[in-house]
C-alpha cells in the first residue's frame, strides 16, 4: 500500500516510517527534512499539500505533524492554529478527494483533566490552545470524512539524540548528574513511541476506524515518570526534586488528572499496550543500539 507520513522527522513519524516502510511503500514528508529520505512539507502551504497528495496518490495518511509545544502554541496562537486547525484540514480534504484513508493524532489534552483518565465517550473541555487546536482539528475530520481513525494519546516518549521529550530530558539530566524538577500533580499515562506505531499498524491493518485511546497501560505523575526512568538506566533517583503545577507556574495550563483508558483497544481489538517499564526497557535497548552505531 501506498502510504503518506505527514511529520516523518518527529519522534512518532519517524517510528511510523520504520515500522510501515517493513511491507509498505511509504513517503515521509516534513518540515523538518534534515533527516535522510524526508521530503519537505510544510503545512502551512495548501497548494504544497495538495501536490504531493496529485503526485504521491497515498492509500493511507498517517497526520502526526503538529506543533506539539504546549506553552508555545499559547503564545503563538495563530500560527498553532494554522498548522494545527487549517493544516489538519487541507490534509483530510485532500484525502477525500482522492479517496485516501486518514489517521490523525490527538492528544489527552483535549480534556479538562479534573477527573482523567478518560475514555472515548468522555466529554472534551480543553484548557489550553494546544488542545483547542486538536479539538477542533478532530472535529473538522469527524465533518469531512466518512472513514477516518482519531488516535488519541499521552506523553509519548522514546530515543532521541536530541532528547525534546520528557523521558529524554531527564535521561540527560540525570546522566549529567543534575537535579531534575518534575511535577507530582499533573497525571498522564506515558506511550512508548514504538508501541503506539505498531498498534498504529495493527489498527490500520485490521480496518478499525473510528476514535480509539493508545496510551501506555500505567497512570503516574511525572516524578514517578521519572524515577522509573532512574530504575530502568540505574540513575540516582535522589536528583529528581518534586514539583507542584502551583510552584513551578507554566505558561499554558495543564490538566493535573489527564491520561486515557484503553478499554475500546483491548476488547475491540484485543491489544494491551506496554507499561512504562516494558517501555522504558525497549527505549533502553534502542539507545543502546543507536550509541553502538554512532
Ligand atoms: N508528544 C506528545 O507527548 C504527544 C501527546 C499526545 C498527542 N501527541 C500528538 O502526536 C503527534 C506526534 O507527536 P510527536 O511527539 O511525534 O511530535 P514531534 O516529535 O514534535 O513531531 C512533530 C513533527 O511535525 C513537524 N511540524 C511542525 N510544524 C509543521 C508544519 N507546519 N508542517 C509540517 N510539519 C510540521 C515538526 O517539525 P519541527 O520539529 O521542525 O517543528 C516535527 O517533525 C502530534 O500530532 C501530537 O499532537 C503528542
Amino acid at each position: 500500500m501506498k502510504i503518506l507520513v505527514i511529520g516523518a522527522s518527529g519522534l512518532l513519524g519517524g517510528q511510523l516510517v520504520k515500522d510501515f516502510s517493513e511491507q509498505n511503500e511509504v513517503f515521509g514528508v516534513d518540515k523538518n527534512d534534515k533527516v535522510d529520505g524526508i521530503a519537505y512539507l510544510d503545512l502551512l502551504q495548501k497548494e504544497r499539500i495538495r501536490d504531493v497528495f496529485l503526485k504521491f496518490k497515498p492509500e493511507i495518511i498517517l497526520l502526526s505533524a503538529a506543533i506539539t509545544a504546549v506553552d508555545w502554541s499559547e503564545q503563538n496562537q495563530d500560527l498553532a492554529w494554522r498548522v494545527n486547525v487549517e493544516g489538519a484540514k487541507e490534509v483530510a480534504v485532500a484525502a477525500k478527494k482522492h479517496g485516501g484513508f486518514l489517521a490523525f493524532y490527538s492528544t489527552d489534552y483535549i480534556f479538562n483533566g479534573k477527573e482523567g483518565p478518560y475514555s472515548e465517550e468522555d466529554r472534551p473541555d480543553p484548557i489550553n490552545f494546544y488542545g483547542k487546536t486538536k479539538l477542533e482539528a478532530e472535529q473538522i475530520i469527524q465533518k469531512e470524512l466518512d472513514r477516518f481513525l482519531i488516535i488519541r494519546t499521552c506523553s509519548i516518549y522514546g530515543y532521541q539524540r536530541e532528547g525534546k521529550n520528557f523521558a529524554m530530558q531527564s535521561l540527560n539530566s540525570l546522566k549529567a548528574k543534575e537535579t531534575f524538577k518534575a511535577f507530582d500533580d499533573q497525571f498522564g499515562t506515558p506511550t512508548y513511541a514504538g508501541d503506539l506505531s505498531n498498534i498504529t499498524l495493527n489498527l490500520i491493518n485490521s480496518k478499525k476506524e473510528g476514535i480509539f485511546n493508545v496510551v501506555g497501560s500505567d497512570y503516574v505523575n511525572r516524578v514517578q515518570f521519572a524515577e522509573e526512568i532512574a530504575e530502568t538506566f540505574n540513575l540516582d533517583k535522589g536528583l529528581i526534586e518534586k514539583g507542584s503545577s502551583e510552584e513551578l507556574r507554566q505558561i499554558a495550563e495543564r490538566p493535573r488528572k489527564g491520561g486515557l483508558k484503553v478499554d475500546k483497544l483491548n476488547l475491540e481489538v484485543g491489544i494491551k499496550p506496554m507499561s512504562l517499564s516494558e517501555g522504558l526497557c525497549a527505549m533502553k535497548t534502542k539507545a543502546a543500539k543507536e550509541m553502538k552505531n554512532k
